[in-house]
């Protein structure tokens, strides 16, 4: 680890400067705090990015597997994006009146994910805040079910983990409002019958889950778990809201598509505008039927489901140029084979180096961990974090000019990502793996 900081140190002279500068105004020295969260003695400042390559401001050149954690599926600044939001930037940016690129887009949402009505925000936080607030209002119920070590954005009701049990405020959760338990009943990913228990309650107005846990290392549902939580959920009269920011990973109509869900809303943000600030929410026809009967027209702008530049032109332009022309079908296809080389190279890593390690992939996006067996639950996930080697690792693939995503070893491809690069990762894990396990 001294070797590599120093390494980094040497390579990154102008980011330490700027950071030291950034010091003087800006708390921890970035636009906001989960910036200091890479690898390195300071953050390292960037001065361009297009399709998956990164430059530094010290001229180092990135392979970036990380795109934005998400928000740069598309590869950074694709053109068709650019092109639609470059137009709209000219024409008008934000007025309160609708713009007609809506509604293809809201044709196309329909189209890829199933669900009959759509609504745009600014970010996959506000749609999860916004849905969870639909379910209550519609059903009438308080609580909202998550799953332990789930990540759904800035959203208070879902910041919780199990604790004995119990729902508990994650760890570094932030001046929370109300305890945890009044909002929020917490289960394990694959345990029905902790499901079960918690929906028997009766006072469950909405799931919200990744069908797949994507930020704690990738959990994948067991086989039928899926099934049997719509099953209940339908039983319960509880609304299942899938989050598909990012299993959106598994094809141009997300994992919902991709495996036939069923869900009553979905929910999802960061790359559907190329990284212009824009989320969505969806829901069935019989879902929008509950939520117009509930609607107070008078106080529709200021019941908590809202935001001025919500739906603002840009977005929708830039939402609808990506998805007709970035993340298309081909666009997917090229994706998950590059995801596939990568799965396949971190297992040819593990095997020759003996790591009792283990990789999966979620269509383009893969991730190893420790542990000689794959984590069922979120909580097996966590277990398996070893953190100091973690940040060796992303040490070690910076110094050798690949970026990985941080807090975790993620790796997502996008339309311009190439085998070479791919490659190019696969070599520094071996290099990496050979010098861990030397005698
Ligand atoms: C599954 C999931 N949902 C929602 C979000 C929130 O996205 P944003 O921070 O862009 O609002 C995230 C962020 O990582 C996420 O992983």
């Amino acid at each position: 680890m001294s070797r590599e900081l120093e390494t980094f140190e040497g390579s990154h002279p102008r980011s330490k400067v700027i950071h030291e500068q950034a010091e003087e105004a800006l708390l921890y020295g970035v636009p906001m705090n989960w910036m200091t969260r890479w690898p390195g003695s300071f953050p390292v400042f960037f001065e361009e990015a297009k399709g998956n390559r990164l430059t530094d401001v010290d001229g180092n050149r990135l392979i970036d597997f990380c795109l934005g954690d998400t928000g740069a599926m598309t590869g950074h600044s694709p053109e068709p994006t650019v092109a639609a939001a470059s137009r709209r930037l000219a024409r008008g940016i934000t007025t309160m009146l609708p713009s007609e690129d809506a509604v293809p887009l809201g044709l196309e949402m329909k189209r890829r994910f199933g669900l009959d009505q759509w609504q745009f925000s600014l970010s996959a936080s506000d749609a999860n805040r916004f849905s969870i607030r639909l379910c209550r209002e519609v059903t009438g119920r308080d609580k909202v079910l998550v799953f332990n070590h789930c990540y759904h954005g800035s959203v208070d009701e879902t910041v919780a983990r199990l604790l004995d049990g119990e729902p508990a405020y994650r760890i570094g959760n932030i001046g929370p409002p109300v305890p945890i338990g009044q909002t929020t009943r917490v289960v394990e990913f694959n345990d029905f019958e902790g499901l079960e228990r918690e929906l028997a309650h009766g006072d469950v107005a909405c799931v919200l889950m990744e069908p797949a846990l994507t930020n704690i290392g990738i959990v994948l549902p067991e086989p039928g778990y899926l099934e049997r939580v719509r099953e209940l959920t339908r039983e319960q009269g509880t609304i299942l809201i899938i989050d598909e920011t990012h299993t959106f990973c598994c094809g141009p109509g997300g994992y919902t598509a991709a495996h036939g869900l069923e869900p009553d809303m979905i929910t999802i943000g960061k790359p559907i505008a190329g990284g212009i600030p824009t989320g969505a929410y969806g829901m069935t026809g019989e879902m929008a039927g509950r939520v117009l009967e509930k609607t107070v027209w008078e106080a529709a702008d200021v019941g908590g489901v809202g935001g001025t530049l919500a739906g603002n032109a840009l977005s929708m332009a830039a939402a609808r140029a990506t998805l007709e022309e970035v993340l298309t079908d081909d666009a997917f296809e090229h994706m998950i084979e590059m995801g596939i080389r990568f799965e396949l190279g971190v297992q040819s890593v593990i095997d020759d180096a003996d790591l009792a390690w283990t990789v999966t992939r979620l269509g383009c996006r893969a991730e190893y961990m420790l542990g000689a067996e794959r984590p069922k639950s979120g909580q097996a996930a966590s277990d398996a974090f070893d953190v100091p080697l973690d940040a060796l690792l992303h040490l070690y693939m910076l110094n050798r000019g690949i970026l990985m995503t941080p807090f975790h070893m993620m790796a997502l491809m996008c339309p311009d990502t190439r085998p070479e690069d791919v490659d190019a990762h696969t070599a520094a894990l071996a290099e990496a793996a050979a010098e861990l396990t030397e005698a």
